[in-house]
């Protein structure tokens, strides 16, 4: 199998018609964030968005592209962390691009992470009943997942994402320097929704990260590898189902159990992160595919071998501090945006490799497994 492998000077496409656009994967690329701006707005300005800790660390040399081809800028600076995914910060981002007098044709530079992605994106949604976007993510979580296909939006206090939009991007530029200086934890956490995709229906690509994991995290070739397969699979993922009405949902392994953990947690950082709640929760899915005879306990043992391996959480008890009740994350479970008249709606799986859409599984199920993972 070839692992994305994408020659250089190409880049991954998303087909979406009239909609469609390119990821572009390589080293230094911010340097040509000027030329991108000039091509997408020719004579526009742009608004980067982006959070306190990617401004310091890499702000100047997106500016210092902008600057060299000329274009005006303005930056909006939000602080870093989930709590920004918030109607005020919304409200804020909104004023700012109507302050710096951004018209419809300008570009808004959404600059950072999955929040700064999924906020910016948002923003530029609604700003002028739509404004267009690039999206440069600095974390592996959104270089791999959310900077891809079109969801933004914000939490609110009923739950994550609930408020939102499909928006795609007019382009993706994944410039692998900007990780870097990204944390251990945050990397580790973005490489979660690598393992993702090997879970969800690329068996083999899952091998490949088992046999070449410690050249992922030393940074070396097989990370392009890595993000380049990813972004191959979300993009045809995208291209099949853009609006999740099917395929789409398998990409959300894992993500109903850590979405209910993220909520229990209050976003809280210090005890979890999206790409930790997702890993712990690919677990749960696989654990409760195994209690309905699903998948074997083979293959549970092995993911979650995989991602103890590399240092991920992998249990409930992994999260510092107080623990949830299954009551407690059934009621987060419950405003999830997989629940459909009462009944919900999982990412089960038969296997590695093998996710499904399951419909209407009973919520007594849920709570009566969680009930017994939480007396262990
Ligand atoms: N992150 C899941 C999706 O884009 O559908």
């Amino acid at each position: 199998m070839t692992i994305g492998k994408i020659p250089a000077g190409e880049a991954v496409p998303v087909e979406l018609g009239d909609r469609s656009y390119k990821i572009e994967i390589g080293r230094g690329l911010l340097k040509q964030v000027g030329t991108l701006a000039e091509h997408f707005a020719p004579g526009g300005r742009c608004a980067i968005v982006t959070d306190a800790n990617v401004n310091a660390a890499q702000g100047e040399k997106l500016r210092a592209g902008l600057d060299a081809a000329q274009i005006e800028h303005a930056t909006i600076e939000v602080p870093a962390g989930e709590k920004s995914k918030s109607t005020d910060m919304l409200d804020q981002v909104v004023d700012q691009l109507l302050a710096a007098r951004l018209e419809r044709s300008d570009l808004v530079l959404a600059f950072g992470g999955g929040v700064v992605g999924d906020l910016a994106g948002f923003a530029a949604a609604v700003t002028r009943r739509g404004m267009r976007f690039i999206q440069i993510p600095t974390s592996l979580l959104a270089q791999v997942d959310s900077s891809v296909g079109g969801k933004t939006g914000i939490n609110s206090r009923h739950g994550k994402n609930l408020i939102g939009a499909f928006h795609q991007p007019v382009h993706v530029l994944i410039d692998l320097d900007v990780l870097t200086t990204l944390p251990n934890r945050e990397f580790r956490a973005g490489y979660a929704e690598v393992v993702k995709y090997g879970l969800i229906k690329f068996p083999d690509f899952f091998k490949w990260l088992e046999q070449n994991h410690n050249a992922v995290f030393a940074h070396e070739e097989a990370l392009a590898e890595a993000i380049a397969k990813s972004c191959e699979a979300k993009a045809e993922i995208v291209k099949n189902d853009e609006t999740e009405k099917g395929e789409r949902a398998l990409l959300n392994l894992g993500h109903t159990f850590g979405h209910a953990l993220e909520g229990f947690t209050s976003y809280d950082s210090d005890r979890l992160i999206h790409g930790e709640g997702v890993a712990i929760g690919m677990v749960l899915a696989h654990e409760f595919s195994n209690r309905l005879n699903l998948c074997s306990i083979d293959d549970v043992a092995r993911m979650k071998a995989h991602l103890q391996t590399v240092g991920l959480p992998t249990t409930i008890s992994d999260i510092p501090g107080d623990l949830p009740n299954a009551d407690t994350l059934m009621d987060f479970i419950a405003q999830d945006k997989k629940v459909v008249r009462g009944s919900l709606t999982f990412i089960l799986t038969n296997g590695i490799g093998k996710a499904y859409i399951a419909n209407e599984i009973p919520p007594c199920e849920v709570n009566a497994f969680l009930k017994d993972r939480l007396s262990k």
